[in-house]
C-alpha cells in the first residue's frame, strides 16, 4: 500500500457564478521514502491539495488516505495520530514560528502536544535530558548549533528559520514532509543550500516528500515522480527525468522555458 493516496479529491467554493471548483479529480500516490513533486502555475490548486492532505480542509469529493486511514474521516486521537507522522513545511518561514517563542520551546512543544498521545511514546524522548539530547541533534540535523537554542525567530535569517522549521517538522520523526514553496521566499543561493539539506536529510531518515513547487528545474532535481497541475486538473504525470526529457503537454514545456537552471 502507498503511504499517501488521493483519490479523485476536488475542492470547489461558493463564488459569485455558483461555485468555483479549483481542485478537480486529483488522483496520485507517494510510495514510502519516495518524493512526489507537484508543480504548476501560482493559482493552479497546489497548496488547496496540500492543505486537503493536511486534513486542514476537507475534500468536496474524494478522499485522501493516509497509510490506508482517510484523513478527512480522522477524529481526535486517530488525527493527531496522522498530523505526527505527516509533518508540513510552508513557504513563509517567519509566519510558521511563533516570535514570543525561543527556539528551544519551538522545537520541544511537539513532544509537549503529543505527550498526552498513546501509541506514540516510542517517538517521544523521555524525560528532560532526553529531550535536550534529541534537540540538539534535531538542530544538528539541519546545520544549527546549540547557540540558537535562547534566541528568538526575528534573530535569525530567512534561510536560518526555513532550518528550525525543518527542524520543528522532524521532531516527531515523521514518514511524510508535505513541503508547500518551502524555498520560493529565499534568495536563490539559500534556497539551493535548503534544497540539499531536504536530500541529506532524506537519505538519513527515509522519509517521503511531497514537494511542491511552481519551479521545474527544482522538482526535477529533487523529485522522483512529478505531477504537473493546471487549473486545478493533473495535466500530466511521470517519472521526473522523463517527464522533464519528454514532455507531452504544451503547458508542461512553458514551465520548463520558464525558469533558469538551478544553481544547485
Ligand atoms: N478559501 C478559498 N476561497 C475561495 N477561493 C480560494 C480559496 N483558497 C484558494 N482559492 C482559489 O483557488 C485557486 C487555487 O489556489 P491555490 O491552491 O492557493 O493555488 P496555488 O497554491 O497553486 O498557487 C486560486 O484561484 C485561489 O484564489
Ligand atoms: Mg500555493
Amino acid at each position: 500500500m502507498a503511504l499517501l493516496e488521493l483519490e479523485a479529491i476536488s475542492k470547489s467554493y461558493p463564488s459569485s457564478s455558483g461555485a468555483a471548483l479549483v481542485v478537480d479529480r486529483v488522483s496520485f500516490t507517494i510510495a514510502r521514502g519516495q518524493t512526489l513533486g507537484v508543480v504548476g502555475e501560482s493559482g493552479s490548486g497546489k497548496s488547496t491539495v496540500a492543505r486537503m492532505v493536511l486534513g486542514l480542509i476537507e475534500p468536496t469529493a474524494g478522499e485522501v488516505r493516509f497509510d490506508g486511514a482517510v484523513v478527512a474521516r480522522a477524529r481526535g486521537q486517530r488525527l493527531r495520530w496522522i498530523r505526527r507522522r505527516m509533518q508540513p513545511v510552508f513557504q513563509d518561514p517567519y509566519a510558521a514560528l511563533n516570535p514570543r517563542m525561543r527556539v528551544e520551546q519551538i522545537l520541544t512543544e511537539p513532544f509537549r502536544i503529543h505527550s498526552a498521545l498513546a501509541g506514540s511514546e516510542a517517538h517521544l524522548p523521555s524525560g528532560l535530558k532526553a529531550q535536550r539530547e534529541r534537540v540538539a541533534e534535531l538542530l544538528k540535523s539541519v546545520g544549527l548549533d546549540a547557540s540558537a537554542l535562547p534566541r528568538y525567530p526575528h534573530e535569525f535569517s530567512g534561510g536560518q528559520r526555513q532550518r528550525i522549521n525543518i527542524a520543528r517538522a522532524l521532531a516527531l520523526r515523521p514518514e511524510l514532509l508535505v513541503l508547500d514553496e518551502p524555498v520560493s521566499a529565499l534568495d536563490v543561493s539559500v534556497g539551493a543550500q535548503i534544497v540539499n539539506l531536504l536530500r541529506t536529510l532524506q537519505r538519513e531518515h527515509g522519509m517521503a516528500y511531497l514537494f511542491i513547487t511552481h519551479s521545474m528545474p527544482l522538482v526535477r532535481y529533487l523529485a522522483d515522480r512529478i505531477v504537473v497541475m493546471q487549473r486545478g486538473r493533473v495535466v500530466e504525470e511521470g517519472e521526473a527525468e522523463a517527464l522533464c526529457h519528454a514532455p507531452r503537454e504544451q503547458y508542461t514545456r512553458a514551465l520548463i522555458a520558464a525558469t533558469p537552471q538551478l544553481p544547485v
